[in-house]
């Protein structure tokens, strides 16, 4: 990470495209970010579009903008992401999902800056810097004809390569430590990695890299049983499952029985935790296990879990 903070001093200033490449989770928005703060468009937006998000058939005019009635719906005249850029930096993640058509009128704004909305005629001129980023093989994609190569060669004037975590261990423990003070003042917590502990987070192999060293230290953090926490995960990351809530084989029930049984053992016990250490605070529950308050409280009822005050009395 050091010799990428380099390259972005480097580049920060110049307007060259950037695109930045690696698995999931390696921090690639955690980069372009960077680059746009280390930039002298600093003062300007940044504005991230996320390609895979959004219905391709919507992708046009939500980096480009329509006219009044360009198409059914269209009530009025609407800028595109590269408009609210301006001044600034767009950052186009999962570049590799554009459609081919929206790769051709990519690769022409790249050129001059200037396009027309969908549905318009007039040219709107913009002025901001492109970061790209993709976790996908596009050299694949080229030869597939999935992905142009003039488009390619526009975006790569400057490739950062983010390596996934496990071929740079070095940088786990600074990670681990600078997540476990964040976390613990977070939670109002003090807790402290062992040895072991750290032994074993050297020896994970990461597939889903920072995001999921990130994940595990906030559940270190958050549960009692922070350590076994980890056991568990480490043990489903091997199996493709927890080992722990693996369901006992009734002969009367089917495949997907005893694996929906399994399920929702496995997810009472998560929710039962979780809840426990937050002493029920169903927000904060619902933020730590990433799902919405709503279905929070779908599964509280389905698990039939009850609140201690209730329990007791
Ligand atoms: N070097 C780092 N220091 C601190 N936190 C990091 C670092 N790298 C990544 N992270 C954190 O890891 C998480 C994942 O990073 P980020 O979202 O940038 O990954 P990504 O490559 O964009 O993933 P995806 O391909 O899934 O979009 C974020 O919460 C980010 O803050
Ligand atoms: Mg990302």
């Amino acid at each position: 990470m050091r010799a990428i903070r380099t390259v972005i001093e480097n580049i920060a200033d110049t307007d060259a495209t950037v695109l930045i490449r690696g698995e999931s989770g390696v921090g690639k928005d955690l980069v372009a970010r960077a680059i746009h703060a280390a930039s002298a468009r600093r003062g300007g937006p940044f504005v991230k579009v996320n390609c895979a998000a959004i219905p391709p058939g919507l992708l046009e005019s939500e980096l480009f903008g329509h006219e009044k009635g360009a198409f059914t719906g269209a009530h009025r005249r609407k800028p595109g992401q590269f408009e609210y850029a301006n001044k600034g930096t767009i950052y186009l993640d999962e570049i590799a999902e554009l459609p081919l058509a929206l790769q051709a009128k990519l690769l022409h704004v790249l050129q001059d800056f200037r396009f027309a909305r969908v549905g318009g005629n007039a040219l709107v001129d913009v002025d901001t810097r492109v970061i790209a980023a993709t976790n996908r093989d596009l050299e694949l994609a080229m030869t597939r004809g999935e992905f142009r190569e003039d488009l390619y060669y526009r975006l790569n004037v400057v490739e950062i390569h983010i390596p996934p975590l496990r071929e740079r261990k070095e940088e786990i423990p600074l990670l681990a430590a600078w997540f476990l003070s964040r976390f613990n003042e977070q939670y109002g917590r003090s807790k402290q990695l062992s040895p072991e502990t750290m032994a074993r987070l050297m020896e994970h192999s990461w597939s889903g890299n920072v995001r999921e060293l990130e994940n595990v230290i906030r559940r270190l953090v958050v549960l009692t049983d922070g350590e076994q926490a980890f056991e568990a995960l480490v043990a489903r990351d091997r199996n493709g499952r927890a080992a722990a809530s693996r369901p006992a084989p009734f002969a009367t029930e089917s495949l997907r029985e005893i694996a929906r049984h399994g399920a929702r053992q496995a997810e009472r016990k998560a929710l039962g935790e979780v809840l426990e250490q937050v002493q029920w605070n169903r927000a904060e529950a619902s933020r730590i296990l990433r799902v919405s308050y709503k279905t929070l409280l779908n599964k509280i009822s389905e698990c039939e879990l009850t609140p201690p005050s209730r329990r007791r009395f």
